[in-house]
């Protein structure tokens, strides 16, 4: 089979030096690279380092090697084509379908799936203008990737890093995983809030009750918001997880402070799905000094009272009218009975069941599941990648937000 094609168009920052990680990741995992800097990405990071990292000539200008029409050929070949970093300049330049370079030509010749992931400070971040092109292009079907908080070039900080190249890199193989699907953002516009991961719940400073969630499912189901347009809100309980491209995450410990999050994101989201491991009770009493070991005595039982079920909560009292609500269930027993039970008790418009046991399901990064619907449809998913079950989730989604739009 022959390598995807992927072009990597980098704009002049200096997050240019990141694009170099983002590129290896590319090639070393079998896609055939082409790198189209700008004329302002070359003086942050030589021609040099795209030729020898991509094995390709980088051209910038339509000048060079004309015979070979570049502009119109490196475009129209591209499976895939990813901006990173997108300047300010950049975005305004696609936005108004201006080609007065080699990558501003190969934008307006390419017919594939297009990923910007800009970098700037917030200021030009958050201009009206910036604001506008992105929504532009967002509209146009490309994924454009909201910038990371943190650490700016110099010592500012605020929203306009450059995500993490390893998450970039993923985001492109699931665009790339989604096809012709890709160019269909069906989730454009839309608000989705994921939990994931499992919470802990206190004893002493030092102790705490916990699950074996990993959170890979919550995070899959972010990551494939994010491919189909989604703005996505991730609150995550503990794991050890990076943060995926494009995403808000909100990191939380305990049951209370997952609902409260929840429930804070979920004010004006489209879709909430809780793919958290929630723990159903906490200890009564939360000792503020280390529990400590007595001679002679037997140490005091661990009493524990209910927590609140955040997904009959939500799906009893939604945020907004229309908004669809996903669960998850997990059961080791009667699998299918306990998980019609638990749709009718949730009372959420999906629930996503999975068996779960020493070695299937948590901590795994496949999974296996059947999709019940308050319809009374049942979508079996086959054992696969969790970023499939995923899709699945979301393909059942974007009907029934479509139809309570109605
Ligand atoms: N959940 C929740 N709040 C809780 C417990 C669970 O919102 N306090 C959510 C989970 O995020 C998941 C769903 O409820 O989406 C099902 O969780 P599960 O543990 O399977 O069900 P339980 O309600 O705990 O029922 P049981 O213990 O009887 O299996």
């Amino acid at each position: 089979m022959d390598k995807p094609k992927v072009v990597l168009g980098v704009s002049g920052g200096i997050a240019a030096y990141k694009a170099c990680e983002l590129l290896r990741r590319l090639t070393e995992s079998g896609h055939d690279v082409r790198v189209v800097p700008t004329a302002a990405a070359l003086h942050f990071v030589g021609e040099a380092t795209w030729s020898a990292l991509s094995g390709h000539p980088a051209a910038t200008e339509v000048w060079e090697s004309v015979h070979e029409v570049p502009h119109v050929r490196i475009g129209q070949s591209a499976d895939l084509v990813v901006v990173a970093p997108a300047t300010a300049d950049m975005l305004a330049k696609a936005a108004h379908g201006l080609a007065d370079d080699l990558l501003t030509n190969t934008l307006l010749t390419a017919r594939c799936p297009v990923i910007f992931a800009p970098a700037m400070h917030t200021e030009m971040w958050e201009h009206p203008a910036t604001q506008e092109n992105v929504a532009t292009l967002r509209r146009r079907g490309a994924v454009v990737v909201d910038p990371a908080v943190g650490r700016l070039t110099g010592v500012d900080t605020g929203k306009g890093r450059f995500p993490d190249p390893a998450e970039i890199f993923e985001l492109c193989r699931r665009v790339l995983a989604r096809g012709d699907r890709a160019l269909t953002q069906d989730l454009a516009g839309r608000h989705v809030v994921i939990s994931a991961g499992g919470t802990r719940e206190p004893l002493d400073p030092v102790r705490y009750l916990g699950n074996r969630s990993s959170g890979k499912q919550g995070y899959a189901l972010a990551r494939t918001a994010v491919a189909r347009g989604a703005r996505v809100t991730l609150v995550a309980g503990n794991t050890e997880l990076p943060d995926p491209a494009g995403v808000d995450v909100v990191h939380v410990g305990t049951a209370l402070q997952l609902r409260e999050a929840v429930l804070k994101a979920a004010a004006d989201a489209d879709a909430v799905v809780m793919a958290a491991a929630v723990a159903d009770f906490r200890p009564t009493v939360y000792a503020t000094g280390k529990i400590k070991k007595r001679d002679g005595q037997e140490p005091d039982p661990v009493t524990l009272v209910r927590n609140p079920d955040i997904l009959a909560e939500i799906s009893s009292e939604r945020a907004r009218p229309g908004q669809l609500v996903v669960g998850f269930a997990a059961e080791t027993d009667e699998v299918l009975a306990n998980g019609r039970a638990k749709l009718a008790r949730k009372g959420c418009d999906l629930l996503v069941v999975n068996e779960v046991g020493e070695h299937r399901a948590f901590g795994s990064a496949e999974n296996e599941a059947v999709i019940l619907a308050t319809d009374g449809t049942e979508t079996p998913v086959p054992y696969g990648p969790k970023e499939d079950l995923a899709e699945t989730v979301w393909d059942l989604v974007v009907p029934r937000l479509a139809e309570n739009r109605r």
